[in-house]
């Protein structure tokens, strides 16, 4: 009994995992932006202009990085108290959608060699 939940459950974290891999090119820049704005608040316009210091920079990051990282924050793997609860209500398609927002941003993140 037990281990049938478990099957299940490990069936939806597989599932889910292949969605976002294989969803990897279908999140929204326009979305994202929409949903950035309570993230913003901390992260700063474009995620590039952390209003403290201890609020990273994520505009220019990585899109794979940004996912891993919300979907980390989400399960509870990463653990930080603010990450958590906002991450905690992210769909798997909105943290495409902001990944894809952030990561589209120019910052010191993405340079060029
Ligand atoms: C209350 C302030 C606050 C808000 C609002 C906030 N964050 Fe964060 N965010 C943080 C802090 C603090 C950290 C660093 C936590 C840690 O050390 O793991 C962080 C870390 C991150 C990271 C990992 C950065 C890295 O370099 O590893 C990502 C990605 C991120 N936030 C995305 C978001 C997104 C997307 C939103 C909006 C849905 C958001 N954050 C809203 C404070 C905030």
């Amino acid at each position: 009994m037990m281990r049938k939940q478990f099957a299940g459950l490990m069936w939806s974290v597989t599932a889910s995992l292949l969605v976002i891999s294989t969803a990897h090119a279908s999140g929204s820049v326009e979305a994202g932006e929409t949903k950035a704005a309570v993230c913003k608040g901390c992260h700063g316009e474009g995620g590039i202009k952390p209003i403290l210091p201890e609020y990273p920079m994520i505009g220019g990051q990585h899109q794979d990085y940004i996912v891993a990282a919300l979907q980390q924050y989400k399960t509870g793997k990463r653990k930080n108290a603010s990450m958590n609860g906002f991450a905690g209500a992210l769909s798997p398609q909105d943290i495409l959608d902001l990944a894809a927002y952030f990561s589209s941003q120019k910052s010191e993140l993405k340079m060029k060699y």
